[in-house]
């Protein structure tokens, strides 16, 4: 079976190709395509037309999400994909890698089967990074039914809001009406195949990775506020400065985290001072906050130990401020599909192991409502989020394979 996979570079280099393709939408020094901006629709446009010239029927959903279907027997709905969009200086493979070979797998499937039982979906998610709208899942949690038309009114960091991006992008989710249209009751699975962005595959010298959970994921924004005053001549007895008070939180959060789970984790991925100048004792200083924990975890342990230690940082004088953006719970996925996808690569005759993932996913959203699977295949070095991220081609080949099998399984 092998030998199969190893003639099938050619697969791998057709994927390889449309990634670099989708990639070079981004004009600039690096990868970037926030949701609904100039380079997204890009990429957006470049993918319509090869779902077209694959002979999928092409539509876009209101908050712009896009579909390319293969009509089956029946209404119901298999559905694969993964995101568009990405993060700032990111690489050509987190989401578009699902994308890209989830459509390859049904267009090679429905040409050596023919017409499926189910109907056949591949999606192209928006806004999964949070880059733009630090919500982030927003294409999926509106397919979902789990995000209301007043979520549409958060705003990026030029203070335009997710409905008027949608409306300048000339999509008719702005208004409440069509937006009501973007929930769907058709679907009855959902398998996302996206690279592992950590080394344990390529560590183990595995090919494919079976996700059983995905990890819970809260994006939080802290701002603490002290007292302004000059940095000379206030006594370090008379100040209260929130700089100093930020850095004694981020220690106890991360000591906290790391005495708490052992797969917890626990980053500040932004600190914001205001005015932000050496001769001035801060007004304020916003934290950009991002911690997670698997399924058993200790989540809501470190949910409790932050709000603990707001609540001392306030009884010390300062106020504190907690946005939360995005808090999602850790999911385990289907296992009735989870085991239709270990079948499907033991019948490729590939490596594999069963996994969860460190990494939130569209599929987190559509895991508890409708049965879900993930596949990974491994990414160089463990490297992702970075322009250095890569997959060779023939991983991405033996993944699309995969993915033909689970097809197989899920719509004839
Ligand atoms: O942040 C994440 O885990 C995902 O890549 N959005
Ligand atoms: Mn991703
Ligand atoms: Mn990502």
């Amino acid at each position: 079976m092998k030998v199969m996979l190893i003639k099938n570079t050619s697969l791998g280099q057709l994927i390889k190709g449309r990634l670099d393709d989708l990639a070079d939408s981004s004009s600039g020094e690096y990868i970037w395509r926030p949701s609904f901006s100039e380079e997204y629709m890009k990429a957006a446009e470049l993918l319509r037309t090869w779902l077209a010239e694959e002979g999928f029927m092409v539509y876009v959903d209101p908050v712009g999400n896009i579909f390319g279907r293969i009509e089956g027997e029946t209404d119901r709905v298999a559905l694969f994909g993964s995101h568009l969009d990405t993060v700032k200086d990111g690489g050509k493979y987190d989401g578009a890698a699902g994308i890209v070979t989830s459509m390859t797998a049904i267009s090679r499937t429905v040409k050596r089967l023919g017409k499926p039982r189910k109907s056949i979906e591949v999606v192209a998610l928006v806004e999964e990074e949070g880059s733009r709208f630090l919500s982030s899942y927003t294409g999926s949690k509106a397919i979902m039914d789990k995000i209301g038309f007043d979520n549409l009114s958060e705003t990026d960091s030029d203070g335009i809001s997710i409905c008027e991006a949608i409306r300048n992008a000339g999509l008719d989710g702005w208004n409440e009406e069509a937006f009501a249209k973007t929930a769907r009751s058709d679907i009855d699975s959902f398998v996302e195949l996206h690279i592992e962005q950590g080394p344990i595959l390529e560590n183990k010298g595995l090919d494919i990775g079976v996700v059983t959970s995905i990890v819970g994921l809260c994006s939080y924004y802290v701002t603490i506020r002290g007292k302004q005053n000059h940095a000379g001549t206030t006594p370090m007895s008379m100040r209260l400065d929130p700089v100093a008070a930020a850095s004694e939180f981020i220690v106890g959060m991360t000591e906290y985290t790391k005495a708490v789970s052992d797969t917890a984790v626990f980053t500040v991925g932004g600190i914001h001072a205001y005015p932000g100048i050496s001769n001035v004792i801060a007004d304020s200083v916003k934290l950009e906050l991002d911690f997670r924990d698997g399924v058993g975890g200790a989540l809501d342990e470190i949910r409790a130990e932050l709000r603990q230690q707001a609540e001392c940082l306030e009884a010390q004088g300062f106020d504190v401020d907690i946005d939360i953006r995005c808090d999602e719970d850790p999911v385990s996925l289907d296992p009735g599909i989870v085991d239709m996808i270990d079948d499907s690569v033991r019948e490729c005759g590939l490596k594999y192991m069963r996994m969860n993932s460190g990494a939130g996913h569209d599929s987190q959203i559509f895991a508890d409502k409708v049965p879900t699977g993930m596949i990974f295949i491994p990414s160089h070095d463990g490297i992702s989020h970075s322009p250095l991220e890569f997959t060779p081609e023939e991983d991405l080949a033996r993944g699309e394979m995969v993915l033909e099998k689970v097809i197989e399984k899920l719509a004839y």
